[in-house]
């Protein structure tokens, strides 16, 4: 399937930078929030972003306006979505939010359209019956920062189509990323499992007292060479965003291990969300870009 016009819907952390992507791929992209400021948020974001690639030579002025020209950015669903070939759905990480968004986009969106969802961890099998084309859904995940993380996770579940998984890869590849095809559906796919484990043992250590997070995070660091420590890692994705995918994952499997820890839901409670907010497990300057 040819695709031509993309919509992302959400224009958050995840949702501007994908839509970025998708025009500097050459895409005609409609970026929609139903928050205004949202929207003035992520185009100042990406003009900041685009102009240090300028800077950089990392990118041409001239390819710097065409990203702009491919890139419309709207709070109307109907105008993002109506003619799209693909949408990729990256609002906040709640299961009833993405089928109500899910249940609109099959009443607006052509019948050939792709759908997928960016969510960290929730099935797209989860969200396909909110359709009436199942075939056409599936789990398109990209990493944080978008702009930057070259994997994608793309997730067939069994009412997904092959030529539907195939549309995601090519778009994928025309957008400059690695790919990689999941057969099977599992919550939180490849990625985030291993990560969730190695966070949750961080937690545990940190909550048992047995040792400062800053010492977890310099532990890992440096005797596992991971380029940044597990609470480094949760400041800067936003406590608030792990707290959701948590919760999320307990809801799907029960187990009150999977619960987000007392830490996680002090800190959210709070309000001391990471980088975004100033303040998670860490103190950052608030100019500090993320
Ligand atoms: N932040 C990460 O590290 C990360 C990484 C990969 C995937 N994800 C996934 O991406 C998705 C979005 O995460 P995020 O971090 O960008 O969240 P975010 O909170 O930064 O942004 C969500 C955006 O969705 C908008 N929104 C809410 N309801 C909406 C609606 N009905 N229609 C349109 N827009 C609506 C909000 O106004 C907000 O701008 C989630 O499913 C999350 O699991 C996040």
């Amino acid at each position: 399937m040819t695709v031509k016009r993309i919509a992302v819907v959400g224009a958050g952390a995840m949702g501007h930078q994908i839509a970025m992507l998708s025009a500097l791929a050459g895409y005609e992209t409609y970026l929609q929030d139903i928050s205004e400021d949202s929207l003035e948020a992520a185009d100042r974001k990406l003009k900041d972003i685009l102009n240090r690639w300028i800077e950089k030579e990392k990118l041409t002025a001239e390819a710097y306006e065409e990203a702009f020209h491919h890139l419309h950015m709207t709070t109307s669903l109907e105008e993002a979505a109506g003619q799209a070939d693909l949408v990729v759905e990256a609002v906040v990480e709640k299961l009833d939010l993405k089928r109500e968004v899910f249940s609109k986009l099959d009443e607006i969106t052509p019948r050939h359209a792709v759908l997928a969802t960016n969510s960290s961890t929730i099935v797209s099998s989860l969200i396909a019956d909110a359709t009436t084309k199942p075939e056409k859904v599936c789990n398109m995940h990209f990493f944080f920062p978008a702009l930057v993380m070259d994997c994608v996770e793309v997730v067939k579940g069994e009412h997904t189509s092959d030529e539907t998984a195939q549309t995601v890869m090519d778009v994928c590849h025309q957008m400059g990323r690695t790919a990689i095809l999941l057969h099977k559906e599992i919550s939180g796919f490849v990625a985030n499992r291993i990560l969730f484990a190695i966070q949750k043992e961080a937690m545990h250590l940190y909550e048992g007292g047995y040792a400062d997070f800053e010492d977890i995070d310099k532990i890992v660091r440096n005797a596992l060479n991971h380029p940044i420590g597990p609470f480094e890692l949760m400041d800067l994705s936003g406590l608030d965003v792990g707290y959701y995918v948590m919760e999320q994952h307990y809801q799907e499997t029960g187990d009150p291990d999977d619960r987000p820890s007392q830490t996680l839901v002090e800190k959210v409670e709070a309000g001391e969300l990471g980088r975004k907010t100033g303040k998670g497990f860490y103190t950052y300057d608030r100019k500090v870009k993320s």
